[in-house]
């Protein structure tokens, strides 16, 4: 069935230009900073690829998000998490019209080329990363609509990833800085976790440990353990909330929505919002509102057309949605809980350091005279390594051994801007090499996290892409970097 929605709710929201009351934190839960009501995310992931399949920032292009807000707005949800936008665009009509249908925005701040990496974390964090991320602050913090802000994606994603949370807390601890220094309302800065069982708790009390100030806001958690109709205990939903009762931040689902039962019921969505939960979780979001290979979409869309096609997804959510009511009063919300201790470190489990790196030195100016022009996604990369040239911050203390890499790559598909079936490869002289393939050709199935069994691939094309990032003619980066398995 193919219909369009009709334009009267879009025509008659245009009219009033509309401001939503910011979102604060108190305790572990969110709050409408004017009415007191306690906040649940009802949300879903939208990313939309374009033409080419590549990224694109859907709240750059009116025609795209006046495109899916209506259906957005009819499933029943009032915030969107967004994974790429382009900082240097244009977002006030998308963000009006966001508002005028009482949605709200979380932002992930990171871009392929502007993120933290997961085999050079500690070169990674420069000033070209800083400039990103405050810049994308500056753009997005006056709309009231806006939630939060994601520092990173999954940069853990197993159990040998976790040196990298080091970089992550500094990124968060420097966003936060770079809000208060800039004296803009207290916005959350926060972190989507890969759902990696053996570490889970450890990074959670990472984030929440330590002095206030280095601290994350909120702790999100990528989740794909409710699959068909399985059960709050059988989910292992209830373990969860057993585990994470004594956390002091707000958490929720940053992506929920298993799909290996299809259609999917949704039948989580009531224990989601069932007072069982909602003391300890805040709601989530639904993995994702649009079509892709990996078969998670709401609904289909094509690039350029205005059409949209609902799948049975969409109706399943939309009906579990509207059967399932928040909790009445506060939800049972916490201010009691204390910020976590510091996780031990446990070899070949948790090996992140307490000693957070500064912010890079070039970057400090930024404090007090803002962060400049937004360069976009094709911007500088901050993707060093101990090969690139750029490399020369002294304030990049790197602990441990660091390989020098150089890295060759080939394309099964040609040059082509398509990325399926192509094949990265890369060599350190220190003799470990990994290679990585794709079956998809967007960059948005950043969030393949979905996928457990591609998390090994998306390590390997991680650790191949930091390599390549430099070793490798622009023209053949172009076709590695149509991939999607990077997690940021
Ligand atoms: C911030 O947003 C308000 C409306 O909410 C607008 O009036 C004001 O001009 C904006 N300020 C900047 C600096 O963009
Ligand atoms: C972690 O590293 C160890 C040693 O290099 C390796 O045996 C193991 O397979 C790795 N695990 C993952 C999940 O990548
Ligand atoms: C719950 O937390 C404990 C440690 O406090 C951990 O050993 C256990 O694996 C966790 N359970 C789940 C299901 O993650
Ligand atoms: C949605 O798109 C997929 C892939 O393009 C296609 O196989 C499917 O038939 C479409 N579904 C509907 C209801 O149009
Ligand atoms: C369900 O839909 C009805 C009719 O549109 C609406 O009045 C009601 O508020 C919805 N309930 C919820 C929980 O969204
Ligand atoms: C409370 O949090 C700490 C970490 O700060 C953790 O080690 C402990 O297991 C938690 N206790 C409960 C009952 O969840
Ligand atoms: C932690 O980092 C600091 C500063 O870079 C370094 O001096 C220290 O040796 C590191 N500790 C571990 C266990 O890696």
């Amino acid at each position: 069935m193919k219909f369009s929605l009709s334009l009267v709710a879009l025509v008659a929201s245009a009219l009033s230009v509309s401001a939503l009351n910011t979102i604060e934190v108190k305790g572990n839960a969110f709050f409408d900073s004017e009415t007191g009501d306690r906040f649940y995310i009802r949300g879903v992931d939208y990313q939309i690829p374009d033409a080419n399949g590549d990224t694109a920032d859907p709240l750059a292009d009116y025609d795209v998000c006046s495109r899916d807000i209506p259906y957005i707005k009819a499933l029943g949800m009032n915030t969107i998490r967004v994974y790429h936008v382009d900082n240097s665009a244009d977002h006030s009509d998308c963000m009006q019209l966001l508002a005028d249908n009482d949605i709200y925005l979380i932002l992930d701040v990171a871009n392929q080329d502007q993120s933290i990496s997961r085999d050079y974390p500690y070169y990674s964090y420069n000033y070209i990363l800083a400039q990103h991320n405050f810049a994308t602050i500056d753009v997005f913090q006056n709309y009231t609509n806006l939630l939060g802000f994601i520092a990173a994606n999954e940069v853990v994603n197993d159990v040998n990833t976790t040196k990298a949370a080091t970089v992550l807390k500094a990124v968060i601890r420097d966003m936060r800085a770079y809000i208060k220094a800039r004296d803009y309302r207290s916005i959350p800065v926060g972190y989507a976790a890969a759902d990696v069982e053996e570490n889970r708790y450890q990074l959670a009390h990472y984030l929440n440990c330590g002095e206030e100030d280095t601290r994350a806001e909120f702790f999100a958690i990528n989740d794909y353990s409710w699959c068909g109709d399985s059960s709050y205990t059988v989910s292992g939903y209830s373990t969860k909330v057993k585990n994470f009762s004594n956390y002091s931040l707000p958490l929720f689902f940053s992506e929920y929505g298993c799909n290996l039962v299809e259609p999917r019921p949704f039948s989580e969505v009531e224990s989601i919002y069932s007072e069982e939960m909602t003391a300890v979780f805040s709601g989530g979001l639904v993995y994702e509102y649009v079509q892709e290979a990996n078969d998670y979409g709401l609904v289909n869309v094509t690039a350029g057309s205005d059409e949209v096609t609902i799948l049975t997804d969409y109706n399943n959510l939309a009906s579990m949605l509207n059967s399932t009511s928040n909790p009445s009063g506060d939800g049972g919300y916490t201010t009691d809980n204390e910020a976590s201790e510091c996780p031990a470190y446990v070899k070949g489990l948790w090996e992140a350091n307490n000693t957070l790196p500064a912010l890079p030195s070039e970057a400090s100016a930024y404090m007090t005279d803002g962060a400049g022009d937004p360069l976009g996604p094709d911007g500088p990369s901050n993707q060093w390594t101990p090969s690139d040239s750029s490399y020369g911050d002294a304030t990049l203390s790197v602990s441990g051994s660091v390989s020098q890499a150089t890295a060759t790559l080939s394309t099964s598909s040609g040059v082509s801007s398509s990325a399926v079936g192509s094949s990265a490869s890369a060599t350190s002289t220190d003799g470990s090499s990994s290679s990585s393939s794709s079956s998809s050709s967007s960059a948005s199935s950043a969030t393949s996290s979905a996928a457990e069994s591609s998390s090994a691939a998306i390590a390997d094309f991680n650790r191949a892409q930091s390599a390549v990032n430099f070793a490798v003619p622009a023209a053949v980066v172009v076709v590695c970097f149509g991939f999607g398995l990077v997690a940021f």
